[in-house]
């Protein structure tokens, strides 16, 4: 089994609105979200993102990733749930000749993505990933797995694993209390599966994944 690891430690705390979240949200708004769409990344902050653009904070956590898994030029990393290709972009930066790729369920997100990783970004379900066994040298999903049922979920981890072999990292929705599980189910608006860490953690199991996680717990 991996370990827990906070790879994401360096990225500044997001400012949430979770009453103005909570208001604004009707089956109809979800139903848009989950679409993955222009809505979803850059229209009003109800509906997602509220605008995500680039602006270097995965860079600081691209270093820390490329620290704890020793990625080297000439290895191979996939990130799946790449959206528009920012945390791609940020490892080949920190990491000249590093190989990295992305793959996405978000044509938008896809089409609008950063120049320097055109061509590197597949359209595709992480429970169904277009790749031979141990392609990679390191698989990343961050903030993705949960929008899947968990079922879909299992496959996608299996997925991550039949890539890997276990050098992985997978962030997911989460909380460690009912305070925290309230506030989540107010602010959530895409995911269609989230548990508290030992749920998950008998998914990971249950899948057979064996890389290390982490959680995102709204606060
Ligand atoms: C919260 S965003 C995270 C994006 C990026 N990883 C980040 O942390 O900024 C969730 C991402 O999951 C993608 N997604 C949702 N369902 C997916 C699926 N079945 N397969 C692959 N990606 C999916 C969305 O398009 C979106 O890019």
């Amino acid at each position: 089994m991996g370990r827990e690891i906070d790879l994401l430690r360096s990225l500044p705390k997001t400012k949430r609105n979770i009453q103005k979240r909570s208001e604004g949200k009707d089956a109809n708004v979800v139903a848009i979200a989950k679409q993955f769409g222009q809505m979803y990344w850059d229209g009003p902050r109800e509906y997602g993102y509220g605008g995500y653009r680039y602006d270097g904070r995965w860079r600081a956590v691209a270093r820390d990733i490329i620290a704890h898994f020793g990625l080297k030029a000439g290895m191979r990393v996939l990130d799946v749930g790449c959206g528009k290709g920012f945390l791609v972009k940020d490892l080949m930066l920190e990491r000249t000749g590093l190989e990295v790729f992305g793959l996405d369920i978000s044509l938008y997100a896809l089409t609008h993505c950063e120049p320097e990783v055109v061509g590197r970004l597949h359209l595709g379900s992480a429970e169904q990933l277009p790749f031979p066994d141990r392609a990679f040298d390191c698989v990343l999903s961050i903030n993705t797995i949960h929008n899947l049922p968990r079922p879909r979920a299992l496959q996608a981890l299996r997925e991550i694993q039949r890539l890997s072999r276990g050098r992985a990292f997978v962030q997911v929705d989460s909380y460690h209390s009912e305070e925290q599980k309230a506030l989540f189910e107010q602010w959530v608006l895409t995911a269609e599966f989230h548990d508290y860490p030992p749920g998950w953690i008998k998914l990971f199991e249950d899948a057979g994944y064996t890389g290390d996680y982490y959680w995102t717990v709204v606060e």
